[in-house]
């Protein structure tokens, strides 16, 4: 295989979440992939641990996603100290719980702001960057969240189906200036924002027991996807939302009773 099958060498790649779960498996994915990842994060210790492990010394910013000021300022300072942003990650996010009856105005758009907000204001600023390149892909981190509702979980499902849209709306707007805008959504994945669900060994089982492939995703499986949709290997892809999530979202026909249909013994 060619050393640079992907093309993404020296290619400039903002992730934001890079301090988290899949932000950190990301900026590993495309530093190995010979990359320059530039790592945001609210919680600039946590990018900073992320650096440590990158080679080189990668550009870390501390921004928050949800304060226009704060991504201006990354923005800015990506294209004067590396260059124009050539990739951006979407990545940075939140999952609290609420049922929607007693769920409070602030804690809805809390969410809101940094799900979904946060991902039009990092595109908007870099993305100026990479249409006055006339050239440029954005990969937003959605989750299959955004195709079924998750109950309990406050404005969460709504964040993502809103990102999903905004993905296809950039894919529209800004696919005729050479930047392409995809998806990538999630199943299951074991990172800091699950762990607690992890920790509990039975619902780490029960969990990984409803996915076809018998596993809950690592972080990594998901920065693969995303280096893909980010790379020119994808070139002719814009506006799609590709579902990484072991096979769970097709499991419906699956749990419906239906005698004399079992599936045979091993
Ligand atoms: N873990 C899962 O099972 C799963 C499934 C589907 C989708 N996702 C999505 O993947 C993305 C990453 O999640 P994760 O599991 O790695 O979570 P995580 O909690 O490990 O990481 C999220 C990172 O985002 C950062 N962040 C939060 N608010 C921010 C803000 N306002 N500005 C900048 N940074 C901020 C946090 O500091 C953290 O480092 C999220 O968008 C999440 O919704 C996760």
């Amino acid at each position: 295989m060619a050393p640079d099958w992907l093309g993404l060498h020296d290619r400039i790649v903002v992730i934001t979440g890079a301090g988290g779960g899949i932000g950190r498996a990301m900026a590993l994915a495309f530093a190995a992939a010979g990359a320059r990842p530039v790592l945001l994060d609210r919680d600039q210790a946590a990018a900073v641990e992320t650096a440590a492990l990158l080679p080189g010394s990668p550009l870390v910013q501390r921004c928050d996603v949800a304060d226009p000021e704060s991504v201006a300022a990354a923005a800015d300072a990506t294209a004067r100290l590396l260059g124009p942003c050539e990739v951006l990650v979407n990545n940075a996010g939140l999952l609290r719980a609420g049922p929607i009856a007693s769920l409070t105005l602030e804690a809805w758009n809390q969410l809101l702001a940094v799900n979904l907000t946060g991902y039009f204001l990092c595109a908007k600023a870099f993305g100026r960057q990479m249409l006055a390149r006339k050239s440029g892909a954005i990969v937003h981190v959605a989750s299959i969240a955004g195709r079924h509702p998750q109950p309990w979980s406050g404005a969460y499902s709504v964040s993502k189906a809103g990102v999903v849209m905004l993905s296809q709306q950039l894919a529209l707007e800004w696919g005729p200036q050479g930047v392409r805008s995809n998806v990538v959504s999630p199943g299951l994945v074991r990172t800091p924002m699950s762990e607690a669900f992890y920790r509990i060994p039975e619902v780490a089982e029960q969990r990984a027991g409803v996915v076809p492939l018998r596993r809950v995703a690592a972080p990594a499986d998901i920065a693969d996807a995303a280096l893909f949709l980010a790379s020119p290997r994808a070139s002719y892809i814009n506006g799609e939302d590709l579902c990484c999530d072991g096979g769970f979202g097709r499991t419906l026909m699956g749990l419906v009773p239906r005698p004399g249909f079992d599936a045979p013994a091993d």
